[in-house]
């Protein structure tokens, strides 16, 4: 019997298109496993494109007749949680695709039963999120060797939700050739955000090293001086005079100005001015997370609230800006509009726990 607290819905066909179409067309997997295959939607797009692969479908309930993929198929009833199950069955098959679309939800029993070693970290810091994509995530990840490839349709909360951090990080750490992008999939009354998530296995050797982006030099909140740039609502789209300061108004990688606003000069935004060795940060917008050296031209003047200043930020020097960069393009939260708080920037700047 379905258990109906979990949300239920068959992967879309043009989503499981979409993934198939994110995976190195030079990867050409053996063998093809669904652990939630449910409808089977996205073996039947995988076998299109890799037709002499074996595939695999399982699922807690009888895969459906009708469901069945013709050619080299097999299916399964498992139930996914039960790791030591699910690795006896795939965990040996050899160059594979593992393909996952998991349940998305609440869950309040965990099994703490045959967590492998190498995702032993990912496995403590799913514990408080207590939601069973993440457990089914570890048992899709458990049968992963060096080399085989991964690809879920994953809910958005473990792109952007704060108590999923660690979660998402310590994923990051176990892939090569990661790629992530941002869908979602409407039904009459709602809308399921996601994000189409490939990568390759990395070695286990490597999985304990730090593999995020690691800064050189550590700071700690106190140390970083982060500025939101004067509130948009507050500004006039007057030109600049000497009564009214020019206020730069763009979230373009190129700087260009977008509209020239400014603020009655009485005011006074002395600590909103950009300075020579800062850095700023889009904060809002398809750019979010990116971000922008200041030219000659936008030093002395103050940003609007699309940016952030990162007082002093070009003393990290240029390897920890772009690894900073990368790091905060990971926390980018959003699907419409795309926009990242201080908080992230602030972990952004954070070292890299080991998690030998
Ligand atoms: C979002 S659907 C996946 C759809 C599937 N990828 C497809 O192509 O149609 C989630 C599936 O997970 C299955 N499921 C839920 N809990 C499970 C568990 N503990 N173990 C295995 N499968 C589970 C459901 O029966 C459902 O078929």
């Amino acid at each position: 019997m379905k258990n109906d607290k979990w949300i239920r819905f068959y992967t879309p066909e043009i989503l499981a298109d979409n993934l198939m179409d994110q995976i190195d067309n030079l990867f050409l997997p053996s063998n093809v496993i669904d652990i939630c295959a449910g409808s089977c939607n996205l073996l039947r797009q995988a076998q299109l494109k890799w037709p002499k692969a074996k595939f695999y479908a399982s699922d807690i309930e009888k895969i459906n007749r009708e469901s069945y993929l013709t050619g080299k198929f097999f299916a399964n009833q498992i139930d996914a949680r039960d790791i030591s199950s699910i690795k006896k069955e795939f965990k040996r098959k050899r160059n594979k695709l593992v393909l996952a679309n998991p349940p998305f939800g609440d869950s309040t029993t965990f099994q703490e039963n045959s967590i492998p070693s190498n995702l032993q970290e990912l496995y403590n810091s799913s514990k408080n999120a207590n939601r069973i994509e993440c457990q089914i995530l570890i048992s899709n990840f458990a049968i992963l060797n060096t080399g085989d490839v991964f690809a879920g349709v994953l809910p958005e909360n473990i792109f952007s939700a704060d108590k999923m951090y660690g979660f998402r990080e310590n994923i990051f750490k176990l892939f090569d050739n990661l790629k992530v992008s941002t869908h979602s999939i409407k039904f009459n009354s709602s809308e399921v955000k996601t994000r189409l998530f490939t990568g390759t296995f990395k070695q286990l050797k490597e999985n304990r090293k730090i593999s995020s982006p690691q800064l050189s030099t550590s700071k700690n909140n106190q140390e970083i001086n982060l500025i939101r740039g004067i509130d948009n609502s507050v500004l006039k789209n007057y030109k600049p005079s000497d009564s009214n300061l020019e206020v730069l108004h763009f979230n373009n990688l190129e700087g260009k100005i977008l509209q020239r606003k400014s603020i009655k000069g009485d005011k006074n935004y002395e600590s909103k001015i950009i300075g020579k060795n800062d850095v700023l940060i889009f904060r809002v917008g398809r750019n979010a997370g990116k971000i922008f050296i200041p030219q000659q031209k936008h030093i002395g003047l103050a940003p609007s609230d699309l940016l952030l200043i990162f007082k002093n930020g070009k003393k990290l020097g240029k390897k920890d800006l772009e690894k900073f960069e990368l790091s905060l393009s990971r926390r980018t939260k959003g699907l419409t509009s795309k926009y990242i708080s201080k908080n992230d920037v602030y972990e952004a700047l954070k070292p890299t726990e080991n998690c030998a």
